[in-house]
């Protein structure tokens, strides 16, 4: 194997949530318990199912512990996540990592991003950042469903109005749908505000009320 196959190799696990792998063992036997999140992988595969892929640099499937207790969805990558093959790299990232981080630390929950799993309604980044269009929801959400279906999140907390969109099927938005408990097939669902859309809300009352969203969830997984 050359170092850019090697590379190849550690980064396709690497957006599996696997960040260790035991070097010199026969097998891998951590992977066993990821085997239905590679096979998802591997079936996205170099994907040209929709329009997206004629844009995107990487496909971004989704990062973090393959186990976690909570599963957060977002809308689609944007410039930072398409260029790194990895969601919410960038400031809604930053801030999406504080929101965690610091709610968990201040509720004394030992908890961290890294605990959690974080992917998208889309893997392909849309043009100029557009919403996704209902026919590339349509598409990429059986990954998504697939994701969630392996992952069996004890919650989800969907980011913004078009992952509750894709989760909920519903049209209301995020002011109608946070404060309230809602499903995903058995798994509860809470709803709060895109990070994107807190790092541009002059509105103090939206920001209040995603760190309350957050620690709802956070003690729910948890406790
Ligand atoms: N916004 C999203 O919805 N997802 C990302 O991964 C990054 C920004």
């Amino acid at each position: 194997m050359n170092p850019a196959q090697l590379r190849q190799y550690l980064e396709f696990y690497r957006d599996l949530g696997i960040t260790e792998i035991l070097v010199g063992q026969a097998s891998l036997p951590v992977l066993s318990e990821s085997e239905t999140l590679l096979n998802i992988r591997q079936d996205i595969g170099d994907c040209t199912r929709c329009r997206l892929h004629e844009g995107r640099t990487r496909i971004v499937f989704g990062s973090g512990n393959p186990e976690a207790k909570l599963v957060f969805v977002g809308e689609g990558p944007g410039a930072d996540e398409d260029a790194q093959g990895l969601p919410f790299v960038g400031r809604a990232g930053q801030l999406l990592t504080q929101m965690i981080d610091g709610t968990a630390k201040k509720e004394g929950i030992p908890m961290t991003r890294a605990d959690m799993y974080i992917c998208n309604v889309v893997k392909c980044r849309p043009p100029e950042n557009r919403t996704p269009l209902p026919d590339e929801m349509e598409t990429c959400g059986q990954f998504l469903s697939r994701q969630l279906l392996a992952i069996r999140p004890k919650a989800i907390c969907a980011l913004g109005s078009t992952a509750a969109k894709a989760l909920l099927n519903t049209k209301d938005g995020v002011m109608r749908l946070r404060g309230k408990w809602h499903k995903w097939r058995d798994i509860p669902v809470i709803v709060t505000y895109h990070p994107s859309y807190l790092l541009r809300a002059y509105n103090q009352d939206a920001k209040r009320e995603a760190w309350e969203d957050m620690k709802k969830v956070l003690h729910y997984v948890y406790d």
